[in-house]
C-alpha cells in the first residue's frame, strides 16, 4: 500500500501523557499502536503511515460503508470486516495485507473496473485518482471483463462541476457533503444497480450553490471534475505550495497548485480551526489576478517604458527624492488590505519618516452578508473580501470607496 498515508484527524490528537483509560492499544501488521477509543481500524492504520483502501470514507463525512474496498482481517473475527466503521479494541490483531483481504480487496476492484472507462490518458484526476491508484497497488494485470460497458455520458451539474457518470464508483461523498455539509441537497442516486447513477433534481442544479467546488475534491476518482480546470494541467506536472486564501478575512489554508509559476488552481487544506476540509466557490475562484502579467514582482523605478527593476535601497532612495521634490504638499498613502501587518507597519512607518502625510487609506470589496458553511460553521466567508482588513484598520489605515472596492 502507499507509504505516507496522512494521520487520522477524525479522532482528534492523541493524549501526549502516555497511556489512559480512554485509550486502546491494538496491533495492526505486526506493530503495536494505540489510539483513542472510538477509532477507526481505517483511523489507527492511517496512524502508522498504513493507507487502507477507500472510497466512501472521508474523515469530514459520515461513514456508510457501501464501498467494501476497505476490507481487512481481524483475528477471530469470522469474516472480513469493513475498517472504515469496525472501532479498534484492545488487542485486536488486525491484518491489512492478509492473503484474504488483498483477495477480496482484488475482487472488489475487479467489479469496479467492469463498468469503468479506460478514461486515464484524458481524465482530469489521472495521477491523483484513488481507483488508478489501487488498481496499480492491487489490482488484476488484466481485466477479464468482455461484455460492453454501461455508458452514461457527460452531464453539466452547473456551476464549476461536470459530471462523467461513467467514472462514478459510486461512493455517494458528492451526495453527503451537499446534505451534510453544505445542508443544500442537491444531488441524490437515481436508478438502481449497475444502472445506479449520480443525478441532480429535475433541472435545478448546483448554480447557486457556495460550497459545492469541494464535491470536486473529495470525489476519489475523475467523476466530478472542475470546468475551470478542465484539461488544463496534468496533476503530476503541477507544484504545491501551501498558501492562505486572500479572497474574504477568513483565511482558509489552501494549497496553491501551480505549473510554469502560474497559478491553475485552489484547493483546502486541512485545518480544523478554521477551514475543516473544505474552502468556499468565491475564494475557489478567485486567483485569476495573481497570474496578471502586470504584478509587480519586486521593487521598480521609473514609468512606463523606462521602468525597471530594483534593488529595495535604490527604490526607497528613488521614493524619498520624489517625496521631496514635491515642496511643501501633502503625502496621502494608500495600503492594500492583502497586506500582511507587518508590510503595512512598513508602509506606516515609511509615511512617518516622511512626514506631512494627510491620509492613509485602503479600499476593499465588502459583499452584502456572510456565507457560513451550515455543517462546519467555523468556516464563513466573510463579508470583508481580503485578508487584512482588520489589520489594515488597526494600522491607521481608514476604508474609502464603495463595497465594490472601487472609488
Ligand atoms: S461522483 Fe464521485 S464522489 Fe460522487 S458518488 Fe461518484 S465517485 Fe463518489
Ligand atoms: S471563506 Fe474566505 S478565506 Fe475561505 S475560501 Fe472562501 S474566500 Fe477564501
Ligand atoms: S471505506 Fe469502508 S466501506 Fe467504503
Amino acid at each position: 500500500m502507499p507509504a505516507g498515508w496522512s494521520p487520522r484527524t477524525r479522532g482528534g490528537p492523541m493524549p501526549d501523557n502516555g497511556r489512559k483509560p480512554d485509550t486502546v492499544t491494538l496491533t495492526i501488521d505486526g506493530r503495536e499502536v494505540t489510539v483513542p477509543k472510538g477509532t477507526s481500524l481505517l483511523d489507527a492504520a492511517g496512524d502508522l503511515g498504513v493507507e487502507v483502501p477507500h472510497y466512501c470514507y472521508h474523515p469530514g463525512l459520515s461513514a456508510p460503508a457501501q464501498c467494501r474496498i476497505c476490507l481487512v482481517e481481524v483475528e477471530g473475527a469470522p469474516k472480513l470486516q469493513p475498517s472504515c466503521v469496525t472501532m479498534a479494541e484492545d488487542g485486536q490483531v488486525v491484518h491489512t495485507e492478509s492473503a484474504s483481504a488483498v483477495r477480496m480487496r482484488k475482487g472488489v476492484l475487479e467489479f469496479y473496473l467492469v463498468n469503468h472507462p479506460l478514461d486515464c490518458p484524458i481524465c482530469d484526476m489521472s495521477g491523483e485518482c484513488k481507483l488508478q491508484d489501487y488498481v496499480f497497488e492491487e489490482g488484476r494485470e488484466r481485466g477479464r471483463g468482455r461484455e460492453p460497458k454501461r455508458v452514461f455520458g457527460r452531464d453539466d451539474f452547473g456551476g464549476d462541476v461536470l459530471f462523467y457518470g461513467d467514472r462514478c464508483v459510486m461512493c455517494t461523498r458528492c451526495v453527503r457533503f451537499m446534505e451534510e455539509v453544505a445542508r443544500d441537497p442537491r444531488l441524490t442516486v437515481v436508478e438502481r444497480g449497475s444502472r445506479a447513477v449520480i443525478d441532480t433534481f429535475f433541472d435545478h442544479g448546483l448554480d447557486g450553490a457556495s460550497y459545492a467546488g469541494n464535491i470536486v475534491d473529495i470525489c476519489p476518482v475523475g467523476a466530478l471534475v472542475s470546468k475551470d480546470f478542465l484539461h488544463k494541467a496534468r496533476a503530476w506536472d503541477l507544484d504545491h505550495t501551501e498558501s492562505i486564501c486572500p479572497g474574504c478575512s477568513q483565511g482558509c489554508n489552501i494549497e496553491l497548485h501551480t505549473r510554469d509559476n502560474l497559478v491553475q488552481r485552489l484547493k483546502p487544506r486541512e485545518n480544523q480551526e478554521v477551514n475543516g476540509h473544505w474552502m468556499c466557490d468565491y475564494g475557489r475562484a478567485n486567483y485569476e489576478w495573481m497570474n496578471h502579467p502586470g504584478r509587480l514582482e519586486e521593487p521598480a523605478v521609473g514609468r512606463g517604458a523606462d521602468r525597471r527593476a530594483a534593488g529595495w535601497q535604490e527604490a526607497l532612495a528613488s521614493l524619498f527624492e520624489r517625496l521631496s521634490d514635491a515642496g511643501g504638499a501633502g503625502v496621502r498613502i494608500v495600503g492594500s488590505p492583502l497586506a500582511s501587518n507587518e508590510a503595512l507597519a512598513g508602509l506606516a512607518a515609511l509615511g512617518g519618516d516622511v512626514g506631512r502625510v494627510e491620509a492613509a487609506v485602503f479600499r476593499s470589496p465588502r459583499a452584502p452578508d456572510e456565507d457560513p458553511l451550515p455543517g462546519f460553521p467555523t468556516l464563513v466567508r466573510r463579508r470583508d473580501l481580503a485578508p487584512n482588513v482588520d489589520g489594515a484598520g488597526i494600522l491607521g489605515f481608514g476604508r474609502v470607496g464603495g463595497d465594490d472596492g472601487a472609488g
